[in-house]
């Protein structure tokens, strides 16, 4: 089987989620192509792995990578959020990874519009259980709707321009392919944006999959949710991708590592709290220099790590 996705990370995962001998239970809440799951499985004999992925076209790859780790290895088809909404089993995770956003599979192999280069159907639905795709939503939001979404999502500053130039577009018909759309972005942006270091339809694509999977709401649910199933001592690690998806990461692990929850002006505490989560990382922990020539997609990645207490 041809891997499309480098794992990012993955030396800095083994070490700050290593662990000792004993019995241990990882949670890959993303499994994607397997590729952290493995390299924890070859490392650590006595750790199994649930490895879990919205995406059933991923997710039958990292069971054909980990097929040698069966005994050791399984895999879940599900939204992580909506694993984590559970009741925990008998048996609590010791650690839990998270590698948010979507492999180098969905650009490359996955054939679901991800990438503004392929042509292909604008689906962009890591899981294609799900109703609405990224076309339905192009061709139902209103401009505004939609202008807002690129925005809060992609950060892109030319979203009016982008949002008015799909309106007009959708009028005389709808938007059906990746391309179609990524070429229409291109010419509703500015020359000296069009030319620039990345393509102009990039920001735009990144906020219609946020906004197709709900990325963001489901992080911030899930971090809950996992937090609560860790076992006590057990570490949690999440690698984020953007400023997006860090600043949700960031917020829930500050606040479980606080004691106190009473608002500033009390001048004594009367909540009585204890903190949930020891953090590990004070700072995001960024790929080395030689990651960063060497595979371009960890040049954002940014890992986080605490413990339960
Ligand atoms: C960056 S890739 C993971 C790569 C993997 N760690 C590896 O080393 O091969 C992220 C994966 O998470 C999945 N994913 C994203 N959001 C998800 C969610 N809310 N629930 C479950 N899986 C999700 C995507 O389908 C994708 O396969």
């Amino acid at each position: 089987m041809q891997i499309s996705h480098a794992s990012v990370l993955t030396a800095e995962v083994l070490e700050y989620l290593a662990v000792d001998s004993g019995e241990h239970l990882l949670i890959d809440a993303t499994v994607g192509e397997g590729g952290h799951s493995f390299a924890f499985l070859e490392r650590f004999p006595n750790l199994r792995v649930i490895g879990l992925d919205a995406d059933p076209r991923i997710l039958s790859r990292a069971r054909e990578r980990l097929a040698q780790f069966s005994d050791r290895a399984s895999l879940v088809h599900t939204w992580f959020d909506r694993y984590f909404e559970r009741e925990p089993g008998p048996v609590r995770p010791t650690r839990i990874l998270f590698d948010l956003g979507v492999s180098s599979f969905h650009f490359k192999a996955a054939g679901g519009g991800f990438s503004f280069r392929e042509d292909e159907p604008l689906d962009m639905r890591l899981n294609t259980e799900e109703e609405e795709n990224a076309a339905d939503l192009v061709n139902r939001l209103s401009e505004k709707e939609l202008a807002d979404v690129i925005y809060r999502y992609g950060e892109e500053r030319y979203s009016r321009r982008i949002a008015a130039a799909i309106a007009r577009q959708r009028s005389q018909s709808p938007i059906e392919s990746a391309v179609a759309l990524a070429d229409l972005i291109s010419r509703a942006v500015p020359g000296p944006y069009r030319r620039g270091r990345i393509h102009p339809a990039t920001r735009t694509f990144q906020a219609l999959r946020i906004a197709v999977n709900r990325e963001l709401d489901r992080i911030e649910q899930a971090m809950h949710g996992a937090v609560s199933w860790l076992a006590p001592g057990g570490i949690i690690g999440v690698i984020a991708f953007h400023s997006l998806e860090d600043r949700i990461v960031k917020r829930a692990f500050r606040e479980k590592s606080r004691a106190c929850t009473c608002p500033p002006e009390m001048p004594i505490c009367k909540c009585g709290g204890s903190a949930e989560l020891e953090l590990i990382t004070r700072k995001p922990v960024f790929a080395t220099e030689t990651e960063r020539e060497r595979n371009a997609a960890s040049r954002t990645a940014r890992l986080r790590v605490a413990r339960k207490c």
